[in-house]
């Protein structure tokens, strides 16, 4: 059953948890997919985990758009997400509605998603009027970083608590049909998930989010330049290359690969003519 917009919402309503997950191309997209999961997000984490930046920022819409195309011809059911990068909406409304477009249009995602609260619900409201559904994500934005002064959990004071609420409350009256809430002390998390009626999808943030959103990178441990404190590492897929790796190296180098299952043949009689 493919997922969209209303499937997240409906789980709301039933108090169904959403799963979702990044990935960034199509074999890892078909496995995701064929898993179960709800949606899947084509997140500019890929310029972290996939380029090697060492924040989201330099993230284009045509790396976006390359990616985008590549998980949604691999997935078939998820809802397919896809980041606007740094830039593609914060210089003007009419910014990012074209660019929202063209993430539909060209990658073929269903939702886009934009990171902000209440200074980005007039792209917001200007995107799902173009009928494109928006997912939102406050608490701590990447793209950000340089504003926040690095990479830090958001919402612990008072008036920053009252500003996360203020900001999810914002980007539903916009017309978010969805919310990111990252690195949000759970017990805030909690709160915004009550006041609110569309889901919150939680990394760093609880366990009483509507839904859960990791890197697949980091949960198969296979990003290991730093582990944030909200991960949890379901395999170690990173070692598990690293040692078929060295068999592989080690096989070559000794003649025992490639054996005879993997070689083609010829028929001795064109072989003779050879000579
Ligand atoms: O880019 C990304 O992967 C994200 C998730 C961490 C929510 O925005």
């Amino acid at each position: 059953m493919k997922n969209t917009v209303v499937t997240f919402k409906e789980a709301k309503v039933r108090n169904e948890k959403l799963t979702m997950l990044t990935a960034y191309d199509y074999s890892m997209a078909k496995i995701i997919d064929g898993a179960g999961i709800n949606g899947i997000l084509v997140g500019d984490s890929l310029g972290m985990v996939c380029l090697g930046y060492e924040d989201t920022l330099s993230v284009t819409m045509e790396d976006i758009i390359h990616h985008t195309k590549a998980v949604s011809r691999g997935a078939k059911n998820s809802l397919i997400v896809a980041d606007m990068p740094f830039m593609s909406y914060q210089t003007s409304i009419y910014d990012s509605v074209v660019n929202a477009g063209r993430l539909i249009k060209e990658g073929r995602a269903q939702v886009v998603k934009l990171e902000g609260g209440v200074e980005v619900c007039d792209k917001i409201e200007a995107i799902v009027k173009a009928s494109i559904p928006v997912m939102a994500h406050i608490g701590l934005t990447p793209q950000s970083v340089n504003a926040f002064g690095g990479f830090k959990v958001q919402g612990k004071s008072e008036e920053a608590a009252r500003k996360l609420i203020e900001d999810a409350k914002a980007v539903e009256k916009a017309g978010a049909f969805a919310v990111v809430l990252e690195c949000v002390p759970a017990k805030l998390a909690d709160i915004i998930t009550k006041e609110i009626n569309i889901p919150t999808i939680g990394i760093g943030a609880g366990v009483n989010c509507d839904g859960q959103i990791l890197v697949y990178q980091d949960m198969l441990g296979m990003f290991n330049d730093f582990t944030p404190k909200f991960v949890k590492k379901y395999a170690n897929v990173g070692e598990i290359m690293n040692m078929a790796f060295r068999k592989y190296i080690d096989e070559v180098r000794d003649g025992v690969f490639p054996e005879e299952a993997h070689t083609f043949k010829i028929s001795d009689e064109v072989l003779e003519k050879l000579y």
